[in-house]
């Protein structure tokens, strides 16, 4: 059923490159003009004529983004023995909630299976649920002939980013000389590699050590998953790519030895790498692993929490540009009857965290109005470098006329404090409780309609649309 044309007046439009005050006008899922004045244009008005009835929305005082993207999420995640504890209706109903209209959740290869099983369980769990518009990249865990016959048609069919995990050995992991062979088809294929850069042979000494010596509390997963480590395999990683001679992208970037790795890249061989990194690794650091008896365990994610100084080092390379995106890495897992798994032994505790909630009001607090970031700067982080990266753009990531109504009425006032009490994902806790923020979305439209309406969620299960991806260019212009 079509609606009503939307007007939205007297709000602050802030894009990647613009902030005025302004007027955008919606209709059939889209924006339909955007400027300083739409009456003064003749576009709309007492009678509007062609458009027929308009809902006037009243802006005033608010701030008007582009939805955000959120490029890493693990909603139903078989992972660990386990199942992240959100699935694509609680999880997007999460992330609307925060601001973000659009997520890129992992399809994940079983080892032994096929991609397009994976690809075809993914579709399984999003569809009739996702209350968002969601895309897929594909994990390739399982490298072979046969895998590597399917990628072309992936990428045909829009999932034109493929991960691959240097970590989760004997589970997800690769080695480097398929890791190589995917970066070569990639590049012919036009498609992505994005990469989760740990150190997994020294991972699993370390980890067997600390067991032998009776260590296991949570804060070993932080020591032997090291920085050191991450430095090492975000070097060699880009190595690869540099012999490849194509760009790849850096997920969950934490720390300075790896944030190091990329400069170099950047700077020193101007070869062009992506990094992306997220709220938990900005501003929560190790000292959480410490907390007396298990509560550790809630931190507990792959790269950890690192130190203050790496936080410093990450808002450095967000506002210089060696850091592209923030995601969220949202792979929520209940402390109780999920990360207790590992109660005996830090090993097995699930790796993951919710956040896919927080982002923008987090991002918002902690860097805009610490004068960390600008507020170009946050849409482009968390809105239009995503969606340029992985193939959306102009449709998602962007307030201009033809792109999808994707659009959030920010209150920059609202004052807040994070709590797992009024948080919408499906978990028992919030790795940022007690996190006191000011700025929050409370209006989203999700193409044109209206998804969040002063803070009541509005979209139902389903609504979420599938988005296939463009090819990703080399040779486009750098997002920096
Ligand atoms: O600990 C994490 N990050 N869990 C999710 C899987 C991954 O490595 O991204
Ligand atoms: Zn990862
Ligand atoms: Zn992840």
């Amino acid at each position: 059923m079509q609606t009503k044309v939307k007007w939205i007046r007297g709000g602050r439009i802030i894009t990647a490159t613009e902030d005025f005050q302004g007027e955008i006008l919606v209709g059939n899922g889209q924006i339909l003009a955007i400027g300083s004045d739409l009456q003064a244009l003749g576009l709309v008005g007492r009678s509007s004529g062609a458009l027929g009835d308009v809902e006037e929305i009243d802006a005033r005082g608010l701030y008007v983004f582009p939805g955000g993207v959120d490029p890493h999420t693990h909603l139903d995640l078989p992972f660990m023995g386990t199942s992240s504890s959100d699935d694509f209706e609680t999880g997007t109903i999460a992330a609307l909630s925060g601001g973000t209209t659009s997520i890129i959740d992992f399809a994940i290869q079983t080892q032994g299976h096929s991609l397009g099983e994976a690809l075809n369980q993914w579709h399984e769990k999003a569809l009739g649920k996702a209350t968002i518009d969601y895309a897929f990249h594909m994990a390739i865990t399982d490298l072979n002939e046969k895998t590597q016959a399917e990628i072309p048609g992936l990428v045909q069919g829009g999932i034109t980013s493929l991960k691959c995990f240097m970590a989760y050995k004997g589970a997800l992991m690769i080695d480097d000389g398929q890791l190589f062979k995917l970066m070569l088809q990639a590049k012919q294929l036009g498609a992505l590699v994005t990469l989760h850069c740990e150190n997994a042979e020294l991972i699993e000494v370390l980890v067997q050590k600390y067991l032998s010596e009776g260590k296991t509390a949570p804060v070993y997963h932080e020591l032997s998953h090291t920085a050191i480590g991450e430095g090492e395999a975000t070097h060699r990683a880009i190595a690869l790519s540099r012999v490849a001679g194509h760009p790849a992208y850096v997920v969950h970037l934490t720390c300075d030895e790896a944030l190091h790795a990329v400069k170099d890249s950047l700077t020193r061989h101007q070869h062009p790498v992506y990094s992306e990194t997220c709220p938990q690794y900005l501003l929560l650091d190790r000292k959480l692993y410490e907390k007396p008896g298990f509560e550790g365990a809630k931190w507990v994610m792959s790269p950890p929490l690192r130190t203050e100084r790496d936080q410093e080092a990450l808002w450095a390379g967000l506002r210089d540009g060696f850091i592209q995106t923030i995601a969220t890495d949202h792979c929520p897992f209940n402390y109780s009857g999920q990360k207790d798994r590992g109660m005996d032994s830090f090993a097995k505790i699930p790796n993951g965290a919710p956040g896919i909630e927080n982002r923008l009001n987090l991002l918002f607090t902690y860097g805009v109005l610490k004068n960390r970031i600008s507020l170009n700067r946050f849409v482009q982080l968390t809105s239009t470098n995503p969606a340029k990266i992985f193939g959306m753009y102009p449709k998602k990531g962007t307030l201009a006329p033809g792109s999808d109504a994707d659009i959030v009425l920010f209150d920059p006032t609202r004052l807040s404090t994070i709590s797992v009490a009024h948080s919408k994902h499906r978990c028992d806790y919030s790795a940022f409780e007690g996190f006191k923020t000011q700025g929050e979305a409370v209006s989203v439209l999700v193409r044109g309609e209206w998804a969040m309406k002063d803070r009541k969620i509005l979209a139902t299960r389903g609504v979420g649309q599938y988005i296939p991806r463009q090819r990703f260019n080399a040779h486009q212009q750098w997002v920096r």
